[in-house]
């Protein structure tokens, strides 16, 4: 068991409707002892790839992007969401619909951050349904970037976002893989890595 399955062991919540909590270290306090360990496991499995940059979606994504990026000497760009804006053409653009609150966020990155030299890690803190990282894919896309690979805290691995983003070729790395949880137990069930 990593450090990342162990404190979803010790800290997370399983709620009904296949929901994990994880706000008291991933994603609301965040613990930034175990995000370094995090990036660290993350350098580790994408060693020997050039990463020019972290590319990742506001707001979770962000921290844990931050500290990952330490280990990998890059800055960090967050896709902004924004419900309504004035698309001057100095934007990459990207929809993304929330399966789980059931809304759809525009999300933006400003052309001065990403080019086709860029060689890009996408981080997030989940992957469910795989929609935000499907919409940074289509902002790496049109600025002509590499995705070299991606890297997951948790994914939800009884939903079909992993399967579809592994299918397309990307190395993704989730550092926990749930697949199945409890919520009258409590139990969770992860997928041997
Ligand atoms: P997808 O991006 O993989 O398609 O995921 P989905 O639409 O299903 O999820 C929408 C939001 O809900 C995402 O956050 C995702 O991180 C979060 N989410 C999905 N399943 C869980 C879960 O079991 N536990 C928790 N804690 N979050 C979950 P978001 O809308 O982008 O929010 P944020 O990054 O601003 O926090």
């Amino acid at each position: 068991m990593n450090c990342l399955e162990a404190r979803i062991v010790k800290d997370g919540i399983v709620k009904e409707g296949n929901v994990l909590k994880v706000d008291s270290f991933l994603n609301h306090q965040m613990d930034p002892e175990l995000f370094n360990e995090m990036g660290r496991e993350w350098k580790r499995r994408f060693e020997g790839k050039t990463i020019t940059k972290i590319l990742t979606i506001e707001a979770s994504g962000i921290g844990i992007a931050c500290i990952a990026a330490q280990h990998f000497g890059v800055p960090v760009v967050f896709a902004k969401k924004a419900k309504s804006i004035n698309l001057d053409g100095e934007m990459y653009t990207a929809e993304v619909e929330s399966f789980t609150h059931k809304n759809k966020n525009q999300v933006i990155v400003s052309k001065k951050f990403l080019n086709e030299n860029d060689h890009l890690l996408l981080i997030d803190d989940f992957l469910a349904n795989g929609c935000a990282l499907q919409g940074l894919i289509q902002i790496a896309k049109a600025a002509g970037a590499t995705v070299e690979g991606i890297g997951i805290a948790v994914e939800k691995g009884f939903q079909a976002g992993g399967q579809i983003i592994r299918n397309l070729g990307y190395q993704l790395e989730s550092l926990a893989i749930v697949e199945e949880m409890n919520w009258e137990t409590g139990e969770i069930k992860f997928r041997e890595q």
